[in-house]
């Protein structure tokens, strides 16, 4: 629940709703941005199991990295402050495919977009929402439902959001993952994973990041005195714990109603018809 009104908390940039932390001239000016080609971008519409990914690619590496938090949170000097890090840089984003910086795509440097069932991403947000005071206050779920379908809510719609990156699903520089795979056989995700980013881990190795990786394991880090409870990737909570909520596949099943399931589904195969994916 939210103090502040919808318009202190969102505004519109190319017709997509952005929260006032990513501020217009940061989003103007993303366009100029200095990618490197070693950087590696985390893409994902809100609430696809983006912590969950960083938290696994994190491990992976032996050396130093930062997980930066999105690229399009913050305020113009936020460029600037990604530009002096000497690290390698792991980059999220919200951005659709049409905002992303060029240099990334000139670059070609190595993307991987995690999406999960929209339905479960809807109604994982509609807790967000009702949980984290950066959001605007939404009273029921039929109301964010509604929300929802039209895109009205923070990086705008999930179909549009997908099928802009889902056509470049033939680019080599790329990774398409799915949530459910992931709940389904993370050993086998994460193997993928260091194929593509190139880097060496034993099998063994492997299924001790798997181990480390769990909803479990994620969520009890939370509360260690260890691990930094004001970093989230999501820098619209410093809150890890509205983070970890259920983790579960099939959560929609507990709130869409069969009509609600029934309009998704018809707007669904509309919206995807074009889309190989
Ligand atoms: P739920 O709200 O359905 O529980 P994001 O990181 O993109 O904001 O996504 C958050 C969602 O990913 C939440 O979904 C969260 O519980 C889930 N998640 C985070 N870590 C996870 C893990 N280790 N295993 C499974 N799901 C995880």
């Amino acid at each position: 629940m939210s103090n502040f009104s919808e318009a202190e908390l969102l505004h519109t940039f190319k017709g997509i709703p952005f929260t006032t932390r990513s501020s217009p001239e940061l989003l103007k000016s993303l366009d100029t941005f200095d990618a490197r080609e070693d950087d590696v971008l985390l893409v994902s519409y809100p609430k696809s199991g983006t912590h969950w990914l960083a938290g696994v690619i994190t491990k992976l590496y032996a050396t130093q990295v930062t997980v930066t938090s999105p690229i399009e949170f913050g305020d113009i000097s936020r460029l600037e402050e990604l530009n002096k890090l000497s690290s390698k840089r792991i980059i999220p984003t919200h951005l659709d495919y049409n905002m992303l910086p060029p240099n990334f795509k000139n670059k070609k440097c190595k993307m991987i977009y995690i999406s999960r069932n929209p339905k479960d991403t809807a109604v994982s947000m509609y807790h967000y929402y009702r949980d984290n005071p950066n959001l605007p206050t939404v009273d029921t779920w039929a109301a964010f439902f509604e929300l929802f379908l039209k895109g009205n809510v923070v990086c705008g719609s999930w179909f549009d959001h997908f099928i802009s990156w889902a056509e470049h699903e033939d680019e080599k520089n790329i990774l398409f993952l799915f949530y459910e795979d992931m709940k389904k056989d993370l050993p086998k995700v994460v193997k993928e994973i260091t194929l593509f980013l190139s880097l060496n881990i034993t099998d063994n190795d492997i299924q001790d990041i798997c181990k480390k990786s769990s909803f479990s394991e994620m969520k009890n880090d939370t509360e260690k005195e260890n691990s930094d409870p004001s970093h989230t990737v999501c820098a619209l909570t410093s809150n890890r714990k509205l983070i970890f909520r259920k983790g579960a596949v099939g959560d929609w099943k507990n709130y869409f109603t069969p009509k609600q399931n029934t309009r998704f589904q018809e707007m669904f195969n509309e919206k995807m018809k074009l889309s190989k994916m």
